[in-house]
């Protein structure tokens, strides 16, 4: 038994995601952490809510609420989805935690006693009428380049022009409208990764096995001149995680946070810290996932995330750890994933383009997105939501395979025999080539999962429901009856055990279908270690319920009006 920490990228929390945020962190990581539990390993599975930032701010001023309150709200409704879509976080933070305030001074302090941390002047714009440092968004003013006159510090929405604030004409806080502002000198703290770029580029040529998406990412920042410049990690925010050295005030940081992307990745520790005060557990039990000095030097910690996520996890929070000189897990393996697009162009939260995730689940349950959206992860490259292609997925793989299966051998069962396993008959050559034919496809499964290759896994799983719909057709339990109901009988035994082992291999996938199987098949969820065993498990006599329908069809109808409903922006 193994001990396995998963992380999915921790959603900003502003605003609903959409379902190529899903895809491409937390639905595989879940998938990852579900398997790795069935087969007996100790998980700890943890996500959390991104809370800082500028974005945070902005999101919370257009609600009108304070940000602590518009956070913990999102937090909320984030929570709420995350169980809506059978997530099984061991704890879902949230970056604002007192657990990541410690930790992330923490870490500032010990990169500051090692030499990692700059202080650099810099001149910024002050606003003497809102009594702080603005950031550049917090600045408008009229475009020097087309004259536009709600311009932001930082860029031009209309042309698109990159500024600076000094460009603008007539610049004033977008916070107070003020034009009160003067430019003032101030310090920031700078994180010294420079200073780590060969320990950094070592670390990730040892990462032999990691997927090329990731590596070639990592290697092109680091390699690209920039990539690894030393970065301000300071902000001027009200909002965030004040400054600080350790437990002590940093002189020159009054008034400042840390910047977001530094302490968000640290709320992967804090999570797991959080996790331990909510379970009432003591302070060594998250530990030992965390420090390898204290029981976590045998965990396999395993990463998911988008492909825009994968230099803050290959260099920054790597330099983070490196450079506190303290035995904190590096993680062992980083998946990460193409981007989903919607329909011809791309999902898109600013422009509400797309299907959110509480949209997704007022027009269907979980297990048909997590289907349709693990069956098609962006792993080789960037994929493609369409209607067309969800309706066909959904009739054809759970409907008419899966589904399809479990209902005539159920509701034949019941017909001929009552709802309780039947007796009589001996398995002959087909069941025996059909368990042939599982074990090679198991043992391909597990590979799949292990390797994290979902679109592989999935497949194979299609394929195990594909050959348990080709059994019953050649085997046709409904003609031998007439004749032979002994054989009969083996066939239906046979196949209703075909049944226990689809809803157990295909839980990670669709929990919820998998857990009504099981229900109605009275039965436990054991992994088929020994396949022959695992089909003859259910015995004669063991009585079930028929199920109901496990996936029922999309019309035509039903997607045209979706793909009307969602044609424009949301809302
Ligand atoms: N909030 C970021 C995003 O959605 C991800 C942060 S991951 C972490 O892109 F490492 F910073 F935690
Ligand atoms: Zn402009």
């Amino acid at each position: 038994m193994a001990r396995i920490l998963i992380t999915s990228a921790i959603p900003y929390i502003n605003g609903i995601k959409h379902l190529g945020n899903l895809v491409g962190s937390q639905l595989p990581a879940d998938l990852y952490a579900r398997y790795m539990r069935a087969r007996g390993h100790e998980v700890m599975f943890l996500c959390a809510t991104d809370e800082h930032g500028t974005p945070a701010e902005l999101a919370a001023a257009k609600t009108g609420e304070p940000v602590a309150d518009y956070c913990a709200r999102m937090h909320g409704v984030q929570a709420d989805l995350a169980r809506g879509f059978r997530l099984s976080f061991d704890h879902f933070g949230r970056s604002s935690s007192p657990q990541n305030h410690r930790l992330t001074q923490y870490f500032a302090g010990r990169l500051a006693e090692n030499g990692y941390i700059e202080e650099v002047a810099e001149k910024q714009v002050y606003s003497n009428a809102d009594k702080r440092f603005l950031p550049d968004r917090y600045i408008e003013g009229t475009c020097p380049n087309c004259g536009y006159d709600k311009a932001r510090g930082d860029q031009c929405e209309n042309c698109t022009k990159q500024l600076d604030p000094t460009d603008l004409i007539e610049p004033r806080s977008a916070i107070s409208g003020s034009t009160d502002l003067e430019v003032r000198e101030t310090k920031h703290l700078y994180l010294r990764q420079s200073l780590m770029k060969e320990e950094l580029a070592a670390w990730i040529d040892s990462k032999t096995d990691w997927p090329i998406l990731t590596t070639s990412i990592a290697r092109k920042w680091l390699n690209d001149g920039d990539g690894l410049q030393d970065r301000g990690i300071t902000r001027d925010l009200d909002w965030g995680i004040p400054v600080k050295r350790g437990e002590d005030d940093w002189p020159g940081m009054e008034g400042k946070v840390f910047y977001v992307w530094f302490d968000a990745p640290i709320e992967y520790i804090a999570a797991a810290a959080e996790w331990a005060e909510a379970q009432g557990r003591p302070e060594a039990d998250w530990r030992r996932w965390w420090r390898t000095d204290e029981g976590a030097a045998d965990v396999r910690y395993v990463q998911f995330m988008g492909k825009d996520n994968v230099p803050f996890h290959t260099l920054s929070f790597p330099a983070t750890i490196m450079g506190s000189r303290d035995p904190w897990k590096l993680v062992d393996y980083i998946k990460s994933f193409n981007y989903l697009n919607y329909d011809g162009g791309q999902f898109s939260t600013s422009q509400g383009r797309g299907v959110f995730m509480d949209q997704a689940l007022a027009i269907l349950p979980s297990d048909y997105w997590r289907w349709w959206l693990l069956s098609h992860a962006p792993e080789s490259s960037d994929s493609e939501f369409t209607w067309e292609n969800f309706q066909a997925s959904v009739n054809k793989d759970l409907a008419d395979v899966l589904g399809n299966f479990v209902s005539r051998v159920t509701k034949f069962c019941r017909a001929k025999f009552g709802e309780v396993v039947p007796e009589g008959g001996s398995p002959g050559d087909r069941e025996t080539e059909l368990t042939d034919d599982l074990y090679i496809r198991l043992r391909a499964y597990q590979a799949h999962m292990e390797a994290i290759e979902i679109r592989k896994a999935a497949g194979e799983l299609r394929a195990i429901w594909v050959a348990g719909n080709e059994y019953l057709q050649a085997a046709a339990p409904w003609t031998a009856i007439k004749t032979d109901p002994e054989t009969a009988a083996m066939q239906i035994r046979f196949s209703l055990n075909l049944i226990r082992l689809y809803a157990v291999l295909s839980a990670p996938f669709i929990p919820d279908a998998s857990a009504a199987l099981l229900k109605a098949l009275d039965s436990g969820d054991d992994w088929p270690d020994d396949l022959p065993a695992a089909l003859n498990r259910l015995a004669p006599g063991h009585a079930f319920a028929t199920p109901d329908i496990l996936f029922r069809k999309i019309a035509d109808e039903e997607r045209e009006g979706w793909q009307a409903q969602f044609a424009g922006a949301r809302r």
